[in-house]
């Protein structure tokens, strides 16, 4: 029984040190600053821009029936926590040519936050 309550809590510390954000605060990040152009949901339409469904461990540029830019196409990017974070903190600077016209959230805490969400909301 003491073995079992200790693995438990091992696997809390675990857990909470991989993902430091809150989804529930991300979720307010992405309802001000990004859905107007995104949805998340499958079969979510394509707006300004692509439908971020199953965006986590795809490249870059290939969600379909969408029309990258270039520039994201050549990127090279596979979508994870760092390269979500990068991006959405600086996309012309992360990826130079992009037509994603947004400045990018500055706040370390709100871009944690919010690659929690998303990690969530667009499975
Ligand atoms: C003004 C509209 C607009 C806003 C606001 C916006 N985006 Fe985008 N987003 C786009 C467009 C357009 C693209 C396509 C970029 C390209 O092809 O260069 C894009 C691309 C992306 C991609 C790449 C998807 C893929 O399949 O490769 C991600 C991820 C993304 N946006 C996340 C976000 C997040 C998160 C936010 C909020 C912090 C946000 N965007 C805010 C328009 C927007």
């Amino acid at each position: 029984m003491k073995i079992w309550a200790g693995a438990v809590i091992v696997g809390f510390a675990t857990q909470a040190s991989a993902q430091s954000g809150d989804a529930a605060k991300g979720q307010r990040v992405f309802n001000q600053q990004c859905r107007a152009c995104h949805t998340l949901e499958k079969g979510g339409a394509q707006t300004t821009g692509p439908n971020l469904h199953g965006v986590f461990g795809r490249k870059a540029g290939t969600a379909e029936g969408f029309a990258f830019s270039e520039a994201m196409v050549k990127s090279g990017i596979v979508w994870d926590d760092k390269t979500m974070a990068d991006y959405n903190r600086d996309p012309k600077g992360k990826v130079p040519g992009t037509k994603m016209v947004f400045n990018g959230v500055k706040q370390q805490g709100q871009l944690d936050d919010l690659v929690v969400y998303l990690k969530q909301a667009t499975q």
